[in-house]
């Protein structure tokens, strides 16, 4: 398997995974779909590049046992010190973890931590993916110049209805509308996205990826599902 760099990451789509909080991707059954996804993944220049987000306490554990990148779901931008309770960027990056989610619908902050972690998560050298429920929040987060703004609506997340079985298009005005804004921003598309082909239509849209959840986590066969997904 081979050593992702920062450049190599940015310069193909990707595939990001959110493990969230599912049980049946907690611990060691994180690192089997990490090792599936490297088992699949044995050619040098792979169409997408895998992004794994596991719970903060596996992150240690994975980055023992995987290349893949590993990517933190949520951190702070706060230095070492008295921070109780709270996973901060640094320890993050300390723990293995090349990059950050930040503003998940599901774990929201406001517009000006977004800023501050972005900036702590620049010094570290660590990527970001910042989420938006809406293509105004998306247009508002790309000033901030993430790696990548992931654009999930949230009423189709967890659901088998996508943007790119709905409405393809819309990826295309998502992507114009955002670039409009950073012209250079890489765009993630998210919700509801759960085949190969889910994947290919956001990239040939324009998107520069997807972002997914529990068409991986929560399938019947996960081996299965990785095999479409990066075979
Ligand atoms: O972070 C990815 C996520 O919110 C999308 O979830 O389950 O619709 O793929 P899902």
């Amino acid at each position: 398997m081979q050593e992702y760099t920062y450049i190599m990451l940015l310069e193909r789509p990707v595939i990001a995974i959110n493990l969230k909080t599912y049980s049946e991707s907690l611990g060691e059954n994180a690192i089997e779909i990490a090792k599936a996804i490297e088992q699949i993944q044995t050619d040098q220049t792979p169409k997408y590049n895998p992004i794994i987000a596991p719970q903060a306490v596996d992150i240690r554990l994975l980055a023992k046992q995987t290349k893949i990148n590993i990517f933190a779901q949520h951190a702070e931008a706060f230095d070492y010190g008295r921070n109780t309770g709270y996973n901060i960027v640094k320890s993050m990056k300390d723990a293995g973890a090349k990059g950050l989610i930040i503003n998940h619908s599901e774990h929201k902050i406001e517009l000006n931590k977004i800023e501050d972690v972005i900036t702590a998560a620049k010094k570290e050298k660590m990527y970001v993916i910042c989420c938006a429920d809406t293509i105004n929040q998306a247009r508002a987060v790309a000033c901030f110049e993430p790696d990548f703004v992931a654009i999930e609506p949230p009423e189709l997340i967890g659901t088998d209805t996508s943007i790119a079985k709905e409405d393809p298009d819309l990826i295309k005005k998502i992507v114009k509308k955002i670039r409009f804004i950073q012209y250079n921003a890489r765009i993630l598309i998210g919700a509801g996205i759960k085949t190969r082909n889910d994947v290919d239509i956001c990239v040939k849209n324009g998107a520069n990826g997807v972002l997914l959840a529990s068409g991986v986590v929560k399938a019947k066969n996960i081996s299965a599902v990785l095999f479409e997904l990066f075979g």
